[in-house]
Parts: structure tokens; sequence; C-alpha cells
């Protein structure tokens, strides 16, 4: 109820259009209520399921939210954490297959697919590998908007490859948190008597602002709502 009072908050504020999405929804009953409750966009997180059950409950999704005029996302492959530790053999096996991709998405009428190319959420041990021959063959099978996962730590260059061969959308999560909890915590190492959370926590807000809004950038997206 807070989250959702916070974003009409930011819709009726902002100049630009404010959706609030749900990501990675784990099943159905969760995404009903969070449709109830007035989010605006729905992620359908089925690829923990084999893919006959991943066509099934995303496509149950999918004809509910489409009843009241909201997109699902849905993922194929597996997207692991990056610090997870994967042999580079268990890591290729995650991989979306493009004929299951294109499958998912005729089958189920999702409006986005986030297919696993090699990022992970979390940090990365090493240089992440994405997949770009994958990621051309599935834009060629599949007609809807792509989605990358794992955002965090994967080289510019890679991220603007991939919006060129197709990424629509880029979830980065972990390197707002690191800055957040970076400046946080410099803040109180600098002034140890500091108590007051809104001392501390303005400052690391103006940090994270400064983070994506570097992100709008390299994206492309800046002036483009
Ligand atoms: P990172 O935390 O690795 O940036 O991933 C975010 C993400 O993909 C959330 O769905």
């Amino acid at each position: 109820d807070y989250l959702i009072g916070m974003a009409n908050a930011a819709k009726m504020k902002a100049t630009v259009p404010v959706i609030l999405h749900l990501d990675h929804g784990p099943h159905f009953v969760l995404v009903m209520k969070c449709i109830r409750s007035g989010f605006d966009s729905i992620m359908y997180d089925g690829s923990h399921h084999p893919l006959e059950q991943n066509i099934q409950e995303t496509k149950r999704v999918v004809e509910a939210c489409h009843a009241v005029g909201i997109d699902v996302e849905g993922e194929l492959g597996r997207i692991a954490g990056a610090e997870d530790d994967l042999s580079v053999d268990e890591r290729e096996a995650m991989l979306v297959i493009p004929e299951e991709a294109r499958r998912l998405v005729d089958e189920t009428g999702i409006d986005a697919l986030a297919p696993a190319i090699g990022s992970a959420h979390g940090h990365y041990k090493g240089e992440p590998k994405l997949h770009f021959d994958r990621l051309n063959e599935i834009r060629d099978l599949v007609k809807i908007p792509l989605v990358l996962h794992g955002g965090t730590g994967i080289p510019d260059s890679d991220i603007q490859r991939a919006i060129a061969l197709g990424v629509a959308k880029i979830n980065v999560n972990t390197e707002n948190q690191d800055v957040f909890t970076r400046t946080v915590r410099e803040v109180l190492l600098t002034s140890p008597k500091m108590f007051d959370p809104r001392k501390y926590l303005g400052p690391a807000r103006a940090a994270i602002k400064e983070t994506i809004r570097a992100k709008i950038r390299l994206f492309g997206s800046h002036q483009r709502a």
C-alpha cells in the first residue's frame, strides 16, 4: 500500500510516464494481488519450470493481465546469481534456446521477453560474457521487445551492442544498491556522531539519482519517454 501510494505521487508529479512494474513475479496469486492493488505492468517468471509448464503458467497470467489492459514480460532460460558457483558448462546450459523462445512468445502472447543470454543478477566475479549470437537468433525469431536482466557490471560497450541488437529494457539493481549503501557508509564514517536518518539518506538518494541519470544517458533514453 505504501509503495503504491509513492508510485501514485510520482505519477502526479513526474513529467514522464511512471510505471509500477512487478519484477520476477513468482506465481499467479501474487500477480493477481499486484494487479488488484494498482500495478501497471507485470513480469511473470516461470523460467524455473520446464518449458511446457512455463508456457502454461505464463499463458494463464497473460490472459488475466490482458483482460485488464496490463502487459506481461516472460522469462526463458535461467538467469542465475552472478555469485553462484557454476561451471562454464552449467552456465551455458542455462542459456535460452531460440526455438523455445519463439514458442513461449507465440503460445502465450507475452508483450516482452527476458531471454537468458549470459547475464546474471548481482556482482560478476570476472567479466560477464553475453552471448550476442543467441541474442541475434532470438531477435530474428521473436518480434517483441527483449529485456536484459542483470545489468550491473556489464561493460558499457556490451550494453550498447545489446541495445543495437534489439534489447529495449535493461534491469539494473545491484549497482544502485551499491552506490546508495556506499554513500551511507562514507557519510557515517566521516560523521560518526550523526544519528538523524534524514541527514545520511539525503546524500545516498542524490548518489543513486546520479547513477540512474548516467544509465538513462548510456541507454540512449534521454528525452525519449
Ligand atoms: P542486477 O542486480 O545484477 O543489476 O540485476 C537486476 C535485475 O535483473 C533485476 O531483475
